[in-house]
């Protein structure tokens, strides 16, 4: 059974790859996704503070790779992120001797690593996440160095200068909990936004990271809606399904490895996940699918963060040395039966 074959009719099916990945670190996993996949998203290498990070160096060797892998494979692939207040290096927004850029030199610092990245890819890599997560939950602009600088119009400014770096690919914005009626409201007003002023958008990236009890899958198809109204295609760009307890705010970025009483409560599954949960995944997981189904002419691509549950951020986040099972492959990489009953 072959994803990219199964789903050919409605969508593209993407995985995002860690480093590791991509240098072939993890036997079996690069002939897997060859296999299964037909759109690849580098999981963290071509963020800014892997792409580019001191002012006079670029790192292209890793995504490279990636981008002639997925050429290789006749693969759709798509740059992740352009601009992003995570894992972007504090020099971006200073002068050398440390104080904060004027708005005018941190756009040109802007355009400069868009040009750059852009131009190393061009003809390689079909879309990017040109803006990633620039919302807060209640659809104000989220407070960052580039809101702070630059002002409201930095999300305008990166795409137009995505646009004129290369005029070929797709746009993406791209975010997480676009479900909160207050954040899809804010990001169905940015593409109206950027369309009435004549600046290219091409689809919003619904992140997907998910668990079993959240969230409302309504409000996620109430979101599908919403964006494709406005033209734009839509696509689940990072989808994983967490079966771990979430911890409260006090217990984040704890190190459970120090300490048993909480690596149990917060890491139940370490030796294995029991059939009534394994159940539980399934079902949600089901629900997910069928969604996407029902709503494939809107829907581009379903990119899942990841390939296996042997490497998923989610064993790291929020806290590090969890258990989890968030993807479609299991350890040994092999697909996990209840998708096979899902897509049969
Ligand atoms: C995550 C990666 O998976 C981790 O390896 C990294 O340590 C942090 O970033 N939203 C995004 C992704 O847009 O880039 C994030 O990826 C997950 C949340």
């Amino acid at each position: 059974l072959q994803l990219k074959d199964h789903f050919a009719e409605q969508f593209k099916i993407g995985a995002a790859l860690s480093e590791a990945q991509i240098l072939d670190k993890k036997p079996g996993v690069l002939d897997l996704v060859a296999q299964q996949f037909n759109s690849l998203t580098a999981e963290n290498v071509m963020k800014w503070e892997e792409i580019h990070p001191s002012p006079q160096q670029y790192n292209f060797s890793t995504p490279d790779k990636l981008v002639s892998f997925g050429q290789k494979h006749d693969m759709y692939m798509v740059g992740h992120t352009l601009l992003w207040h995570q894992q972007t290096p504090d020099w971006v927004f200073e002068d050398e001797k440390g104080n904060l850029l004027e708005r005018d030199s941190l756009l040109e610092r802007l355009q400069l690593h868009i040009n750059t990245v852009l131009g190393q890819y061009k003809g390689k890599v079909q879309a990017w996440d040109v803006v990633n997560e620039a919302f807060n939950e209640d659809g104000t602009l989220r407070d960052s160095k580039w809101l702070a600088i630059i002002g409201p119009d930095y999300i305008e400014k990166a795409f137009e200068y995505a646009h004129q770096a290369d005029a070929d690919i797709a746009l993406y914005y791209n975010d997480y909990n676009l479900f909160k009626p207050a954040k899809r409201k804010a990001v169905v007003k940015l593409v109206k936004q950027l369309q009435s002023k004549g600046i290219r958008i091409d689809g919003v990236g619904i992140q997907g990271h998910y668990a079993l009890d959240y969230p409302d899958l309504n409000e996620v198809e109430n979101s599908i809606n919403a964006f494709a109204d406005t033209g734009v295609t839509v696509m689940f760009t990072e989808v994983d399904v967490s079966v771990l307890p979430f911890p409260d705010e006090d217990n984040q970025g704890a190190d459970i490895s120090l300490d048993m009483a909480l690596q149990q409560q917060f890491n139940p599954y370490a030796d294995g996940l029991p059939s009534d949960v394994e159940q539980q995944l399934a079902q949600r997981y089901k629900q997910i699918i069928d969604l996407f189904i029902k709503h494939q002419q809107k829907i581009d691509r379903v990119t899942f963060w990841g390939v296996d549950d042997g490497q998923t951020w989610r064993n790291d986040w929020p806290m590090t040395g969890r258990t989890d099972y968030p993807l479609l492959f299991d350890r040994e990489l092999q697909l996990k039966p209840f998708v096979k009953d899902i897509i049969n």
